[in-house]
């Protein structure tokens, strides 16, 4: 049920969020040529930017999902779970993490952690967006959209109570 109400101003127009990714798509074909990219999908807000990449890269692609919850009351993100599990060994595999939004950092923490354990030849991460202001757990980003001030953002992938992920720019909800 769309809210009629909810007024979106353009954060991020999608002609710049697409330079934005073909420029990334270059860089990460670049670092990776020679070898084949296998990409983690981190559902479901991913998914958009996923898609757009993988069709801009120019090395061999294979791409898994991965799904996680925060179990949390009010504000205070609580405990992270996986939800959906790969559905492929990563041992061995040139794996690229792709996240929608870095926010506290706690769901990209726990993720690397996990993955590490599965020894994967080798491990990076590619997020479109980073609200560096609300850290609260480091994590080291490799390859990053645009970093973005502390204002809850919704489309491309992003939502708001799982509405607006197919909005084709980056937008703020106003009076929220
Ligand atoms: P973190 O564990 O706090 O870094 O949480 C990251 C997750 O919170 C993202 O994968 C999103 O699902 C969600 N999130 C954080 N900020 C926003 C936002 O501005 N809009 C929509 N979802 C967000
Ligand atoms: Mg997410």
């Amino acid at each position: 049920m769309q809210k009629m109400n909810d007024k979106i101003s353009v954060m991020i127009s999608q002609e710049d969020v697409e330079k934005r990714i073909d420029q990334m798509a270059e860089e990460i074909s670049s670092d990776y040529r020679g070898k084949a990219l296998h990409l983690i999908c981190i559902l479901k807000g991913s998914v958009f930017f996923t898609c757009e990449l993988a069709k801009r890269l120019t090395v061999p692609v294979t791409i898994d999902f991965m799904s996680v919850s925060s179990y949390g009351n009010g504000t205070t993100s609580g405990e992270i779970r996986l939800a959906k599990d790969l559905d492929e060994s990563i041992e061995g595999r040139d794996v690229l993490i792709i996240e929608d939004i870095i926010d506290s950092g706690r769901t990209l923490s726990y993720l690397l952690e996990n993955m590490r354990s599965r020894r994967p030849a080798s491990l990076r991460l590619c997020t479109l967006l980073d609200k560096p202001e609300r850290r609260i757990t480091e994590v080291e980003v490799d390859y990053t959209g645009f970093e973005i001030p502390d204002e809850f953002v919704v489309g491309y992938g992003l939502d708001y109570a799982q509405e607006y992920r197919n909005l084709p720019y980056i937008g703020v909800i106003s009076g929220k």
